[in-house]
């Protein structure tokens, strides 16, 4: 398991403690930052982490900006991503049973790192479980194919 993450100047700090949290779980990681506390656009850092994961170079990826929203929105954009901003565990885990989200966001200025941290493990522990909602995510990708 190979996940993306990426961030903008508001969560340098929670990208770190993310990053190590995944590497003590065994997952490599790629960070693509950004690494400085000077501002920065989300859009730049939410699309690396998107393109990477509909490439393929990582199965999964985590965006975060300050509150998650500008930067899932930034994710949604590129073709094949189901981003979504959870700040507690039961939407993550949602996210993947029905949404088969493949890229979580969370806000810095939101979530503590122990939440985070544990929104990022019931998302990471949690399978998407197909069938209707297979169906559901299928319209999805319909309606993204139709622009
Ligand atoms: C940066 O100030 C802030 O706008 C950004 O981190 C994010 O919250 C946008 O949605």
């Amino acid at each position: 398991m190979k996940i993306v993450i990426g961030n903008d100047h508001s969560a340098v700090e929670l990208r770190e403690v993310i990053t190590a949290h995944l590497k003590e779980r065994g997952i490599e990681v790629e960070e693509v930052g950004t690494f400085s506390h000077e501002s920065s656009n989300y859009p730049e850092w939410g699309e690396m982490v998107a393109r990477k994961v509909v490439a393929g170079e990582a199965d999964l990826g985590i965006a975060i900006c300050g509150t998650g929203v500008g930067i899932s929105i930034a994710c949604n954009k590129v073709k094949g991503i189901r981003a979504v901003v959870c700040s507690e565990p039961y939407s993550a885990r949602m996210s993947r049973e029905h949404n088969n989200a493949n890229v979580l966001c969370f806000g810095a200025r939101v979530v503590g790192t122990e939440l985070a941290k544990m929104i990022v493990d019931t998302w990471l522990d949690s399978e998407f479980l197909g069938g209707r909602h297979q169906t559901r995510v299928d319209m999805i990708t319909r309606i993204e194919s139709e622009g």
